[in-house]
């Protein structure tokens, strides 16, 4: 285990973002829909495919969406685990988002094959690094843990062809696409990120 990875929910960069609810027009829930204004969060139910520290499942769920978080790398699982159960013993405004946020240990690429939901988020380890020192130093140490997630595009060919409503992958603002991927709808982009949104026609 990386010296130092804490997953938390309460304090730094997650808990500033959920104090400070900068709300539905921050750039991932602009990607998944929910700044429209008929968008309720309470009706959406987001697969969280690649939940590892759980921040963007976080946001998610502090905005009112029902987040379902598959994590597959054992260390990633446990400290999310915990973190989520430290966070439920916080205060009932904490327990509440926990009760939106259900953890799961499995490959997305296994659990998505047979069903149909409507959300897939996709957030593999990026090809380079983003964002301020601190997620600088977190995320290498995520990527310590569970290596570069080489079978990305396998996993984001498996949500297009299982999500009913929207798709969206968070990739580096700059870097190419995943080979063999078709282009997306349309892109949400921020200062080192962007996200690619498929939009799937299902239902
Ligand atoms: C960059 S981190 C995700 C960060 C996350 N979005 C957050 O807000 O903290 C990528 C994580 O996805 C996990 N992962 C990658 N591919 C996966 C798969 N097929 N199934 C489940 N977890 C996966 C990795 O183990 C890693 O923990």
């Amino acid at each position: 285990m990386p010296d130092g990875l804490i997953v938390d929910f309460l304090t730094g960069a997650t808990g500033y973002r959920q104090r400070h609810s900068f709300g539905r027009r921050q750039p991932l829930p602009r990607a998944l829909g929910l700044h429209k204004k008929d968008a309720d969060p309470h009706r959406f139910h987001i697969i969280d495919a690649t939940a590892g520290l759980g921040r963007d499942a976080f946001l998610l769920a502090s905005l009112g969406v029902r987040v379902t978080l598959l994590e597959r790398n054992p260390e990633m699982f446990s400290l999310l685990q915990q973190a989520m159960a430290r966070a439920r013993d916080h205060s009932p405004e904490m327990a509440a988002i926990m009760d939106r946020m259900h953890l799961l240990h499995a490959d997305a690429r296994h659990y998505l094959g047979g069903r149909s939901p409507e959300y897939v988020y996709l957030d593999p380890m990026h090809p380079q690094r983003t964002g301020s020192a601190l997620v600088k130093k977190q995320l290498r140490q995520v990527r310590e843990l569970v290596g570069t997630d080489p079978d990305s595009g396998d996993l984001l060919r498996t949500a297009l062809q299982v999500a009913t409503r929207r798709v969206v992958l968070k990739w580096p603002l700059r870097a190419p696409a995943l080979p063999g991927i078709p282009a997306p709808s349309h892109q949400i982009c921020g200062k080192t990120v962007r996200y690619d949104v498929f939009v799937r026609h299902r239902t």
